[in-house]
């Protein structure tokens, strides 16, 4: 009765990964659950999320091939396309579709942005990258697309590329304030990157010794034209949330990443905490802290039992 903050379903947005040529689904080793789909597959995932009351899922691709420019991220038959195409045809607007927007599991690299030749990433260069995935994801189905790669000038560069398009009526989620953290690792062997020589993406991404950096890099993309503004990791760093939550009327996201749901699954499989438990606990503490929404592997489990 005096609860302050009760998780629903339609909080939650379920990340899921396809994968160009397989023909069946494979399981991702750090992330117990979680597979690579096929577009068959992933499609009858996204039902049972629908049925369950899961209102948006998040597409991340894995490409047959990678380059030095990520080319299968805006390539009208990239595997993220062949695969947003066939879910708005399955579930028309039941389904809220996102693609996430970023070149990292298409280069040859690992970077979220295509290298100038000192081996540096090519912020601007990167921008141009960037509009053109808008647009292939917009043709493609997509109702929100979601830059990932923290360049300075993204939401802009992005926003003027769906208007002129056409694509006034697709929102844009933020990563905005997105941290160098070390809690990214399953996902990287879900998409299979590798970054060059050993590099880290801290050019780029947050400091995690930073809070005000992390604001005002949130309150650019408010001001760049971002639908809903995103925090990430999530339970690190949930002061975050709670500031750009006082701070902000546009809805708030957070992403519980990889590597918290595996730290999670791991302990649970060895019988040392009740898996279920902390994971609902944990979900709702990101909403009590701020979060409207929240991408987490747990969607579709939590939605079972809420
Ligand atoms: C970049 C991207 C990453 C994640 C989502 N988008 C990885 C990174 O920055 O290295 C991580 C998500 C997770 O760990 O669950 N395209």
């Amino acid at each position: 009765m005096v609860a302050e903050s009760r998780l629903l379903p339609d909080d939650l947005i379920a990340p899921l990964f396809v994968r160009e040529g397989i023909s069946e689904p494979q399981p991702i080793v750090s992330l117990p659950g979680v597979v690579q789909h096929t577009v068959e597959s992933l499609r009858g995932e996204v039902a049972r999320l629908r049925d369950l009351g899961v209102p948006a899922v998040i597409l991340f691709g894995v490409p047959e091939a990678k380059d030095p420019t990520g080319s299968g991220a805006w390539d009208p038959d990239g595997i993220v396309q062949i695969a947003l195409r066939d879910l708005r045809d399955e579930f028309a607007d039941d389904v809220v579709l996102i693609a996430d927007l970023c070149v990292d599991e298409y280069t040859d690299h690992g970077h979220c942005g295509v290298l100038a030749d000192d081996g540096t990433v090519d912020n601007d260069a990167t921008l141009e990258i960037y509009e053109q995935i808008a647009v292939a994801q917009a043709e493609a189905g997509a109702d929100i697309v979601a830059p990932s790669g923290m360049m300075d000038g993204q939401v802009m560069a992005i926003r003027d590329a769906l208007d002129e398009e056409g694509f006034e009526q697709v929102a844009i989620l933020a990563y905005a304030a997105k941290y160098a953290s070390a809690l990214y690792g399953p996902f990287r062997d879900a998409v299979d990157v590798t970054i060059a020589g050993g590099g880290d993406r801290k050019a780029y991404q947050q400091d995690w010794r930073n809070a005000r950096e992390a604001m005002e890099e949130i309150r650019a993309d408010v001001g760049e034209g971002a639908d809903i503004v995103m925090v990430k990791p999530a339970l690190p760093y949930l002061d975050i949330l709670t500031r750009a939550r006082a701070e902000l009327d546009i809805p708030l996201a957070a992403y519980h990443v990889s590597g918290e749901y595996a730290m999670v699954k791991a302990a649970a499989e060895r019988g040392w905490i009740d898996g279920v438990a902390v994971a609902l606990e944990q979900i709702t503490a990101i909403k009590r802290a701020g979060a409207d929404l929240i991408l987490t592997y747990f969607a579709a489990e939590l939605a079972e039992i809420l």
